[in-house]
């Protein structure tokens, strides 16, 4: 693949990992990664990258019109791959208005520059929960009414919409991805299955919201990245994908299947004042992704965190400088503060 795609969101989670995955795969592939550096975004985890030529760096808001346009006018991306948002469900319950502002104007702004400069595909990376939340059975499937429970999640459906739009309006080649939840490396440690193995590791209270009895259905990352490629290559413009790893499994097991790979005993876990709106469980249905992108994911859930907890473990220096707040500084060490 020699096209050059225009990323953003690539120092957070999922980005870092997709743009590694791609970088290893397609060597005459080139990468713009655009990132606002949130608290989420750790420049240091793309350390191993930085001076491949394939690959650059724009430090830059996505909802900043003027800033977006010049970047499109100088990189001229044949397509975008759009992970960028802020996105963990208990901040945007503290504020929801950074989540409009990033997720819902940032990607309509993404929008209007790849419409204007013409983009041969515009992935858009969303979330199994703007279906809401399922009882005991069922699954999701692209058919499942959009329901959001959360800010972040509505934050996701409202945005999803305008991707919609621009398909049906302006005939634009969107393709939109939802997938559940993610775990493996650089995810930050107030998720979940991070949180909990940093908690594990210095022998403090492991917080359950609630009983501990919601669901989720988790999915390695790494299948996700394949999952967002194969639709970036093959996704029919106006579909949306729904990607997961069919791996459901309680809060509270999880926590204790943690405890158990550690070697540390179940009476750090502590049962703390449930979320509110908390979503009882999802369930991805990928039967469209399986038949129409050739998807499957490769990880069992259980030989996927083992290798998740070894990786954390191994990322000491990672977690503490997350910790301590020092990763922040990574970019004006190694950018000369040039913002
Ligand atoms: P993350 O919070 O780890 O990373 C988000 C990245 O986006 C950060 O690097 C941050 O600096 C950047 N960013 C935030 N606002 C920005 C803005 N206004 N302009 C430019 N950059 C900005 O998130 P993640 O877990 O990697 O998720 C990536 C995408 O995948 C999100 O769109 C999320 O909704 C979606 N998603 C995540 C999961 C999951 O389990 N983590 C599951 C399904 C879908
Ligand atoms: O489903 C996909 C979504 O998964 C993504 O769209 C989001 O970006 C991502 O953050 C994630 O959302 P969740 O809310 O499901 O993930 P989180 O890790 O915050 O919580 C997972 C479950 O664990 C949820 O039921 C709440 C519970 N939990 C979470 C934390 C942080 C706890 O019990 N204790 C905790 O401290």
């Amino acid at each position: 693949m020699g096209s050059h795609i225009l990323i953003t969101g690539g120092c957070g989670f999922i980005g870092t990992n997709f743009i590694l995955h791609l970088l290893a795969k397609y060597p005459s592939i080139r990468i713009t990664n655009v990132d606002a550096l949130t608290y989420a975004g750790n420049l240091e985890n793309l350390k191993s990258i930085e001076q491949d030529t394939r690959y650059s760096f724009r430090n830059a808001s996505i909802e900043n019109l003027e800033g977006m346009q010049a970047i499109f006018n100088e990189v001229k991306p044949d397509v975008v791959v759009h992970f960028a948002a802020e996105s963990h469900v208990d901040r945007s319950i503290s504020d929801g208005r950074p989540f409009i502002i990033s997720n819902v104007l940032g990607t309509q702004t993404l929008l209007d520059c790849a419409k204007a400069h013409g983009v041969s595909k515009f992935v858009h990376v969303s979330t199994d929960e703007v279906y809401g939340t399922l009882g005991e059975e069922g699954v999701f499937t692209e058919e499942t009414p959009l329901t959001p429970n959360s800010p972040y999640s509505a934050s996701k459906a409202g945005s999803d919409l305008v991707v919609r739009s621009y398909y049906e309006t302006f005939h634009m080649p969107c393709v939109i991805t939802r997938c559940s939840n993610n775990y493996g490396p650089y995810q930050f440690p107030e998720k979940l299955i991070p949180l909990m193995i940093s908690k594990a590791s210095q022998n403090l209270p492991l917080p359950v919201y609630g009983n501990g009895l919601n669901v989720r259905d988790w999915i390695h990352v790494s299948d996700h990245c394949h999952g967002v490629e194969l639709a970036m290559l093959y996704g029919k413009p106006g579909e949306v994908y729904n990607l997961g790893g069919e791996s459901e499994r309680r809060n509270i097991d999880i926590v204790t299947q943690i405890l158990k790979i550690m070697n540390k005993p179940d009476s750090l876990i502590t049962y703390v004042q449930d979320r509110p709106g908390h979503d009882f469980r999802y369930a991805m249905g990928i039967d469209k992704a399986r038949r129409e992108l050739g998807f499957e994911p490769k990880y069992t859930f259980e030989n996927g965190l083992k290798e998740t907890v070894e990786w954390y473990l191994s990322q000491q220096e990672w977690l503490d400088s997350i910790t301590s707040g020092e990763y922040r500084h990574y970019y004006d060490k190694h950018y000369g503060g040039q913002r």
